[in-house]
């Protein structure tokens, strides 16, 4: 799209949805399970995508404050456009067997993480889900196989696992301990609504670890979202992962870090626990990775891969070809966005905190991850008025999701390369809409 273009952007001719959405909307709901969320969300039937500008079916042009939860960091691009179209005209599915690509993507992932995290291995997947459950896994393997997981409140990892019990082998199930992990939850550090400190977190494990009345599966391993993403874009206090990692060194716990959403440079940083200067044990890796094409990986200690059995987690469409290329370009383009993206990040901070609306409670991020918390009478806003605040941002041309714990808190999500204007027109919306309320 040519530059000067963005000045029209964004250009609703209709009514939202459309006529010809309508028609897809009702078509789907005839085919298509009523469980689906995003239709309901975003009620517009879409024709294609360019940057980050969607057009759907009636001409309707939209800005694109989503990215696909973080899947499209660099937008609908020719960046993953060129590199799809020229990997098909070679191969686009094989199995485990190296091809440039494959080794291509492998160098440049490894190249992206600190120094002190080169003799990783990687171990691919298809979703964030698929990941989250292979780190787990992974963890228990490493640690025998009996332990549980401290996982935090608010967490989001994916929705998966248990199918390992409908298969039959054996030489399957035990590279797999799903059959609904064993989780301990501890509260994660959001002090606009509770008390927990960095400390309380952390002494409430130590507990759970030295008490032999505590009564639990002793974990073997904590997984931690560097900033909880659909909890509600909650960043911890600086020194939290720290703390992570030093209570995990102390009873030999591995870290695993959820970067689904907050990796590829979507914080300024290209990987969110670089921020605090730690080395995780294992990483979690999707979404943007792939730009849009389905992959995900687990990047995680050598010393741990000497302990997995062949076949650890396996599966037919792993690592498909496509999504590497496209990975490839992805990884060695990101860089460039970091600094762009810590400094219009916190401009974005500050332009949200100065719209005047008593609506508007917390403003936080690092980078381009930034929730807005919305409460009325000291109550989170009602998920109702959130759908119809979303809605009203939609029919102005403006597509933005929500998250958190009661569904009340705005998220922007833009791609790292947006262009400066259509960040200014979506600001221009945004305080337009919280400004009136709904009406
Ligand atoms: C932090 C995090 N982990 C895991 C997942 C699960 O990813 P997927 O939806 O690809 O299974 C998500 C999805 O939003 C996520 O945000």
């Amino acid at each position: 799209m040519e530059l000067n273009e963005y000045k029209n952007l964004p250009k609703i001719i209709t009514g939202i949805p459309g006529p010809k959405s309508k028609l897809l909307l009702q078509k789907q709901k005839r085919y298509e399970t009523q469980s689906v969320v995003y239709p309901d969300a975003f009620p517009i039937a879409i024709k294609s995508a360019d940057g980050s500008v969607i057009e759907d079916v009636d001409g309707n042009r939209f800005i694109d404050w989503v990215a696909g939860i973080s899947v499209l960091n660099l937008g609908y691009g020719n960046i993953v456009r060129d590199a799809v179209t020229k990997q098909i005209e070679n191969i686009w599915h094989a199995l485990e067997i190296p091809t440039e690509t494959r080794i291509n993507f492998l160098e440049e992932l490894n190249d992206s993480f600190p120094a002190a995290m080169r003799n990783y291995k990687t171990l691919f997947g298809i979703s964030g889900a698929d990941a989250c459950e292979a780190a787990i896994n992974i963890a228990h393997a490493v640690h025998s196989g009996n332990g549980s997981t401290i996982a935090f409140e608010g967490a989001y990892h994916g929705i998966a696992g248990g199918i390992i019990s409908a298969t039959a082998g054996e030489k399957y199930k035990r590279s797999s301990y799903s059959k609904g992990f064993n989780i301990l939850r501890v509260p994660y550090p959001y002090s606009m609504w509770y008390p927990y400190s960095v400390n309380d977190i952390i002494d409430m494990i130590r507990k759970v670890m030295t008490d032999p009345e505590a009564g639990y599966n002793k974990p073997d391993s904590i997984i931690v979202e560097p900033i909880q993403g659909e909890g509600g874009y909650i960043v911890p206090p600086q020194g939290f992962l720290k703390a992570i990692r030093e209570i995990c060194n102390e009873f030999n716990l591995t870290m695993i870090v959820d970067e689904v959403q907050t990796g590829l440079g979507r914080t300024g940083k290209m990987w969110a626990f670089e921020h605090e200067n730690i080395i995780p044990d294992i990483v979690c890796v999707s979404k943007s990775i792939g730009g849009g094409i389905p992959v995900s990986l687990v990047y995680y200690r050598d010393d741990y891969d000497l302990q997995l059995p062949k076949s650890f987690h396996i599966g037919t469409y792993r690592a498909n070809p496509l999504a590497l290329a496209a990975g490839v370009e992805i990884l060695k383009t990101l860089p460039n966005y970091l600094e762009r993206v810590r400094r219009d990040g916190e401009e974005l901070k500050r332009n949200f905190k100065s719209i005047n609306s008593d609506l508007i409670a917390d403003v936080r991020g690092l980078g381009f991850m930034i929730g807005i918390e919305l409460t009325e009478d000291n109550k989170p806003v009602s998920a109702n008025k959130m759908v119809e605040l979303k809605h009203s941002l939609l029919s102005k041309g403006l597509i933005m999701h929500t998250c958190g714990h009661w569904g009340n808190v705005f998220r922007y999500i833009g791609a790292l390369n947006i262009p400066d204007e259509l960040n200014q027109k979506g600001l221009e919306i945004f305080t337009t809409t919280i400004m009136e309320g709904v009406k």
